[in-house]
C-alpha cells in the first residue's frame, strides 16, 4: 500500500499538524507499517522512554481502513464492521428541557419546539471545556448542532407523528401544522461522557431549537434590499426561521453553517399571481426557483388559519404596495442561503449568509486555513443539472481568527464581503471558476433577467450561473475539502435528467465532467441516465483559495459491481466497495479518511444505504476514459473524461449499512477520532400513510427494536444519531 500517494499525504499533514510523535515514531507511520504494532517499534528507538525498559506499551496497531468491509444489507438494522458497536445518542422527539415529558412515539407529542425534530442530517462538533467554554480539543463535553431537513410525509401529512396519520386534505388543522413547522430546523444539544459512553443532556441550558419560526436577521448584500422586505421585516432586514436545513459545514472560528435546500415547495403561488406581479421579472426568478403559479405547497401549512404564521407560506401580490411590505409576495426571497448559528450563544440569533447565493444549499466546506490568504467556502447547488458555486473572502486569514469571542463578528467578516464564482468544467480535464459579479458584463447584458445590484445577483444566483455559462451537473449534494492536500471533492448524487440527446429543456446532454447515460435496472424497472452518481474533484491552481481555474477529475463512479467496467462500473468496485448515490461526504480531522454517505433509491433492492471509507488520492492520479455514444440521428457523440485511480480493496471499503429506507448523512467526530457521530434519516420512509394503525406494514422500527425508546419491535422509525466507537478504543475507520 505504501505506493498509494493519500498515504503519504495524509501522513504529512498528520505529522504536520498535529506533531503526534511516540517514541520517535509517528502514530501515522503505523499506516505505512500495515500493522506493525507500536510496541516492535517503539522497542526499536533506543531513546525510549529511559526508566521502564520492561513495559510494554499496549496501544492497539492502527491501520487505516484495517478493519473488514462488511457487505451489502436489506436488515432492519445498523451493521458495522467487526470490532465495532453503535449507541444511539438522540432520536426525533426526545425532549430537550428537564421539563419536557419522554417520547411516547405514539402520535400523542406535542411540543416540538422543545424536542429534537426530524429527519437529522449534516451536524458538527463543538467541543466544550470543563467550565462550558470553546474547545479544540475536548473529547468527553460537547456542543453537538444537527440539522433537521424535513419529515416523512405523505399526501400533506408527517404522518408518523399524528395518532391516526393526520389529515391528508386541505385544509389542515392548526393543531397539526403547529406540531410539522418546529420538526424542522436545528438543534444545539449538549453531549458529554457518562461511564465512557456519549449521553446528550436533556437539561442544558445550551441546548436550543431553531426552528422556520425563529426570528433570524438577514446579513450580507441582500441585507434591506427591496427583494427581502415582507410584511414582517419592512426594512428586509430580518425574516423568520431556516427551512430544509441540508448539509453543514464548520467555520474554523467554531460557528455551525447550515444549507437551507429544498425550500421552495413548502410555499404555494395561487393561479393568477404572475398577473397580479404584472408579470414582472420577479415572475421569471419564481420560475427558476421552482414556483409556478398554482403550484402547490408541501403540508398546505398556509391553509391553518388567517394568522400571520400560516399566511407567510403564501408567496403571492395579495396587497396594494408598491413595495412588497403588506404581503408575502418576496417572502420565497427569504430562504435560501447559507446560515450561521453561534452554538455556544444562544442569545444571538442565527444569520442568513445572502452573500454566498442563494440555491438548494448542501454543505459549505472550506478551503485550508493559510495566514496571509482568504478564505474560500466551496457549495452545492443540489437540484438536476444546476451548479457548483465557490465563494472567496476579502478578508484574509489569521490565526487569531480561530479564538475571537465575538464569532458571529468574524463570520461577518467573512462571510459578507468577497466573490462569488460558479464552475465551468472544460472538456480537457481543466475548469474555471466565473465570477458572478453585477460588474460582469456579461451578466448586465442578461436579458432573461435584468438584474440590478449585487444583492439582485446573490438572491438569484441560479440565473447569474445561468448568464455566465456555467456547467450543469448531476446533482451536486456534500463538499468536502481533503486536510492532506486542499483538494475539493463534491458528491453529484445522480441524475435521471441527463441524455445523450437533449430532448427536452430540462434534459442535459453528457459531458465530460457528467459522462455518463446508462440503464440500471432496479426489478422490472429501467432506471436511465446517470443513476448511481459520481465524485468529482478538484485542485484549484497552485493551490490557491482565489484560484479562477483548476483541474477536476472524478474520484469514484458509483456503480454496481456487476455492471459493464468500461461504460458503467468504470472504477471498477467490488461487491465490498459498490454504492449508489453518493450524498453526504467528510474528511476525518483526525484520520484524513474519506467518509462516503449516500442516499439512495435506485440500489435499494439490493442494500440499504450506507457509508464507506476511501483512502484518497489526488487529481491526476487516474487516467483519461474514452465514451462513446450513439445519437437518436445515428451520429456518434464521444465523450472523454477523466477516472481518478481505481481503488484497491485497501482503500475503499464498505463501513455501514442503515436500516430500512434510510439515508445515511452527517458525519462528525470528537477531536482524538475516536467517537464518531453519524445520522440515520427516515428509516421506514415507505410506509404507508394508510397503514398507520398497522405497525407490522411499517417498513422499519428503527431505532425502537434497538432498544431505544418506546415501542420496541412495534415502534414507529425514528430519525437518529448514533455515535460509533471501536471495541478497542482505537480511532474509527481503522
Ligand atoms: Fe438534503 Fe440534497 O440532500
Ligand atoms: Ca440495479
Ligand atoms: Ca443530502
Ligand atoms: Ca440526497
Amino acid at each position: 500500500t505504501s505506493d498509494n500517494p493519500s498515504f503519504n499525504s495524509v501522513l504529512e499533514t498528520r505529522l504536520s499538524r498535529r506533531g503526534f510523535v511516540l517514541g520517535g515514531v509517528s502514530s501515522g507511520a503505523l499506516a505505512l507499517f500495515g500493522g506493525v504494532s507500536l510496541s516492535t517499534l517503539a522497542g526499536c528507538n533506543s531513546d525510549d522512554d529511559g526508566g521502564s525498559s520492561t513495559t510494554t506499551p499496549t496501544t492497539p496497531t492502527e491501520k487505516l481502513l484495517g478493519f473488514t468491509a462488511i457487505a451489502k444489507s436489506l436488515a432492519d438494522m445498523v451493521t458495522l464492521p467487526a470490532g465495532y458497536s453503535y449507541s444511539v445518542l438522540c432520536a426525533l422527539g426526545d425532549p430537550l428541557t428537564a421539563t419536557t415529558p419522554a417520547y411516547k412515539n405514539d402520535g400523542s407529542d406535542t411540543d416540538f419546539d422543545n424536542r429534537f425534530g426530524d429527519h437529522h442530517d449534516g451536524m458538527e462538533y463543538f467541543g466544550l471545556d470543563a467550565s462550558g467554554k470553546p474547545s479544540t480539543t475536548s473529547t468527553d463535553r460537547a456542543l453537538i448542532a444537527m440539522n433537521h431537513e424535513a419529515t416523512t410525509d405523505e399526501t400533506l401529512s408527517s404522518f408518523f407523528v399524528h395518532t391516526n396519520g393526520g389529515t391528508k386534505t386541505l385544509p389542515r388543522p392548526a393543531s397539526e401544522v403547529d406540531k410539522e413547522v418546529p420538526l424542522h430546523g436545528i438543534s444545539v444539544v449538549e453531549i458529554s461522557k457518562a461511564s465512557g459512553a456519549f449521553k446528550y443532556v436533556q437539561n442544558s441550558s445550551f441546548n436550543r431549537r431553531i426552528t422556520p419560526l425563529t426570528e433570524v436577521e438577514i446579513h450580507g448584500p441582500a441585507r434591506g434590499n427591496a427583494l427581502l422586505k415582507t410584511k414582517y421585516s419592512t426594512d428586509g432586514t430580518k425574516s423568520r426561521g431556516t427551512l430544509n436545513n441540508c448539509g453543514t459545514g464548520r467555520t474554523p472560528w467554531g460557528t455551525l453553517l447550515s444549507g437551507e435546500e429544498n425550500w421552495s415547495g413548502y410555499f404555494t403561488r395561487p393561479t393568477g399571481d404572475d398577473a397580479a406581479r404584472g408579470n414582472d421579472k420577479s415572475v421569471t426568478s419564481l420560475k427558476r426557483y421552482g414556483r409556478n403559479e398554482g403550484a402547490a405547497s408541501r403540508h398546505g401549512w398556509e391553509s391553518a388559519g388567517s394568522d400571520d404564521k400560516y399566511a407567510r407560506w403564501i408567496n403571492a401580490k395579495t396587497g396594494t404596495s408598491t413595495d412588497g411590505t403588506d404581503d408575502y409576495r418576496n417572502e420565497l426571497n427569504t430562504m435560501g442561503y447559507i446560515v450561521e448559528l453561534d452554538p455556544y450563544d444562544k442569545t444571538k440569533a442565527v444569520r442568513k449568509r445572502t452573500a454566498l447565493g442563494r440555491f438548494a444549499h448542501e454543505s459549505a466546506a472550506f478551503s485550508r486555513q493559510v495566514v496571509g490568504k482568504p478564505l474560500a467556502i466551496y457549495q452545492g447547488d443540489d437540484a438536476r443539472n444546476e451548479y457548483i458555486y465557490k465563494w472567496v473572502s476579502t478578508a484574509t486569514w489569521s490565526a487569531a481568527d480561530a479564538t475571537a469571542t465575538d464569532r458571529l463578528a468574524t463570520g461577518d467578516k467573512f462571510l459578507n464581503d468577497g466573490k462569488l464564482y460558479v464552475a465551468r468544467f472544460n472538456a480537457d480535464g481543466t475548469g474555471n471558476w466565473i465570477e458572478l459579479a453585477i460588474t460582469n458584463p456579461t451578466l448586465s447584458a442578461y436579458t432573461t433577467y435584468p438584474f440590478a445590484d449585487q444583492a439582485d445577483v446573490s438572491v438569484n444566483s441560479r440565473l447569474a450561473g445561468d448568464a455566465v455559462g456555467a456547467t450543469k451537473m448531476d446533482r451536486p449534494e456534500w463538499c468536502a475539502v481533503n486536510p492532506a492536500n486542499g483538494e475539493i471533492y463534491f458528491t453529484l448524487t445522480n441524475n435521471s435528467n441527463r441524455k445523450v440527446d437533449a430532448t427536452s429543456s430540462s434534459h442535459s446532454v453528457v459531458d465530460s465532467a457528467n459522462p455518463r447515460y446508462y440503464t440500471d435496472v432496479k426489478g422490472t424497472t429501467n432506471q436511465t441516465g446517470n443513476p448511481n452518481g459520481h465524485i468529482i474533484r478538484i485542485a484549484e491552481t497552485n493551490g490557491e483559495s482565489a484560484a479562477t481555474s483548476f483541474k477536476w477529475d472524478v474520484f469514484l463512479f458509483g456503480a454496481e459491481s456487476t455492471a459493464d467496467g468500461t461504460k458503467v462500473n468504470i472504477s471498477g468496485l467490488t461487491a465490498d466497495q459498490d454504492f449508489s448515490s453518493p450524498d453526504g461526504l467528510a474528511f476525518a480531522a483526525s484520520t484524513g479518511i474519506c467518509w462516503i454517505q449516500t442516499d439512495d433509491g435506485a440500489y435499494t433492492d439490493v442494500t440499504n444505504c450506507m457509508m464507506l471509507a476511501a483512502l484518497p488520492g489526488m487529481v491526476g492520479d487516474g487516467s483519461k476514459v474514452s465514451l462513446s455514444y450513439t445519437k437518436t440521428d445515428g451520429t456518434t457523440l464521444p465523450v472523454t473524461t477523466y477516472a481518478g485511480k481505481k481503488p484497491s480493496a485497501d482503500t475503499l471499503k464498505r463501513f455501514l449499512v442503515g436500516s430500512i429506507a434510510c439515508e445515511i448523512t452527517g458525519m462528525c467526530e470528537t477531536p482524538d477520532g475516536k467517537a464518531m457521530f453519524v445520522n440515520i434519516q427516515h428509516p421506514g420512509e415507505t410506509t404507508k400513510m394508510a397503514d398507520i394503525a398497522d405497525p407490522t406494514k411499517y417498513t422499519s422500527h428503527w431505532p425502537g427494536n434497538y432498544g431505544y425508546g418506546a415501542g420496541g419491535n412495534s415502534a414507529r422509525p425514528r430519525s437518529a444519531t448514533i455515535v460509533i466507537t471501536k471495541t478497542d478504543g482505537g480511532r474509527v475507520g481503522t
